[in-house]
Parts: structure tokens; C-alpha cells; sequence
């Protein structure tokens, strides 16, 4: 299966540094003659600015949340049809920064996950167990529940394992722990969604970064890559993809 490489910009970019980078990233992926596929993840306020140039460069555009319903009453909130509306075509969801931030439960994110779905968006579902349930041996316990929590019937999308104790520490899992929970979380989707889990892709996120990519890449199950800082420059960035199988 072609990977892909999600670019997680986070609550970063201003709209110089988010043309720059996105300028960046069209030359520099158009130099490849063939590659895995790419979404990049603004902010909400840089989607429109950057669309077309990214859909020129056959980057795709993500969002980094959207909200349950489609339109009301939810001041400061973004709805998934609002994003398809600007060429939007997926969308993270669950990411442990909003379950902590903004108290998401893995039911808000399940709904979300069906809004996302009913506008067209692919979502890109994250779980992961945070320091004190690995240290205490409870691991894939906690993604389990995660992914039978999160996802929703006919789920269509993708699902992001992002260790919470690896996310921008620097300190990526090791190739053994990325081994065993990616064949855990296949064994789930399978269990959940029968054949069709088999197709949904794993990715895994926190730390990757061009040295330790081409350990994360092959390893069994991963199907591309969840990326916050490497994210933020082309040169960090660009690696990610061309160590990713492109087809
Ligand atoms: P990181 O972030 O690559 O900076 O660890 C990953 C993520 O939070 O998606």
C-alpha cells in the first residue's frame, strides 16, 4: 500500500511563514518523480490562503479538528461541511492535545469522526496511551478502548497511533513498541470492521524525524507517518516523503 505523510503544523504558521513553507514544499515534492501521498495541516486560518497552491503542487489539505454538527449554534467552532467548502479533504481528529485541552472523550470523537465522513473528509483518528499506562503495562488496554470508543460504524478513515509519552519529546517509540501496537491495532480494526479493517491505514506520530524514519517506515502495519515539528520546515519535512513507499 503507498504511504502517507501527514504534516501536523499545530497552532503555528502566520500567513509569510505558511506561504513560505507551503512554496517550499510544492518545488520541492514536484523534484520527485514519484512519492507517497502528502497532506499538510494548517491551522483553520491558513486553509483557504493555502488550498490552491497545494492543490497545484497535488498536496492534499487537512484540518486539525471539526465539530459534530454541520451548522448552529457553536460559537467559534468549524463544522466538516465548512471544510470541505474551502477544499479541505481530511481532517485529525482526537489528537491527545484536544482529548487534554479541550476534555475531547472518545465519544465526541466518535461523532466528529461521523460528521467527517458524512461531508466527504477522510479522518485521521489518534489514540495512544500516555506515560502512566505504559509504565504500568496498559498500553494496548488503553488503545484498545481508544479505537472501539472512537470509531464509528463503517468507519472509512485513518488511525493515527501517537504515544502521548513520544510526542515532541524527540524520543520517537522504539521499532519493537511501533511493531507490536500497529499488529494490535490491525488485529482490532479486523475484529471491529472484519475485512474492510485490513484497508484502513495505521499510521504512527510523535517524534519522527528524518533519522529515525527509515526505522518507522517499514516496520509491519505502518502505513505512513503523523508529523508535528518536522512538519514546520521543508527541509525536515521532505525526507519524511521521499523515505516513504510510494507505491
Ligand atoms: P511531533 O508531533 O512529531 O512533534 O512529536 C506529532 C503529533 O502530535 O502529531
Amino acid at each position: 500500500m503507498k504511504q502517507i505523510i501527514v504534516g501536523n503544523w499545530k497552532m503555528n504558521g502566520l500567513s509569510a511563514d505558511a506561504d513560505a513553507l507551503a512554496g517550499a514544499l510544492a518545488t520541492e515534492l514536484a523534484a520527485l518523480p514519484t512519492r507517497a501521498d502528502v497532506v499538510v495541516c494548517p491551522p483553520f486560518t491558513q486553509l483557504a490562503r493555502l488550498a490552491p497552491k497545494l492543490k497545484a503542487a497535488g498536496i492534499a489539505l487537512g484540518a486539525q479538528d471539526c465539530h459534530k454538527d454541520a451548522s448552529g449554534a457553536h460559537t467559534g467552532d468549524i463544522s466538516a461541511p465548512m471544510l470541505v467548502d474551502l477544499g479541505v479533504q481530511y481532517v485529525i481528529l482526537g489528537h491527545s492535545e484536544r482529548r487534554a485541552e479541550h476534555h475531547e472523550l472518545d465519544e465526541t470523537v466518535r461523532e466528529k469522526a461521523v460528521a467527517a465522513m458524512a461531508a466527504g473528509l477522510t479522518p485521521i483518528v489518534c489514540v495512544g496511551e500516555n506515560d502512566d499506562q505504559r509504565s504500568s503495562g496498559d498500553s494496548q488496554a488503553t488503545v484498545g478502548w481508544q479505537l472501539e470508543g472512537s470509531l464509528p460504524q463503517g468507519f472509512t478513515g485513518i488511525v493515527a497511533y501517537e504515544p502521548i509519552w513520544a510526542i515532541g519529546t524527540g524520543q520517537a517509540a522504539s521499532q519493537q513498541d511501533i511493531a507490536d501496537m500497529s499488529a494490535f491495532i490491525r488485529a482490532e480494526l479486523v475484529r471491529q470492521f472484519g475485512e474492510a479493517g485490513k484497508t484502513i491505514r495505521i499510521l504512527y506520530g510523535g517524534s519522527v524525524n528524518a533519522r529515525n524514519v527509515t526505522d518507522i517506515l517499514p516496520v509491519e502495519h505502518v502505513d505512513g507517518a503523523l508529523v508535528g515539528n518536522a512538519s514546520l520546515k521543508a527541509e525536515s519535512f521532505v525526507p519524511l516523503v521521499r523515505a516513504a513507499r510510494a507505491s
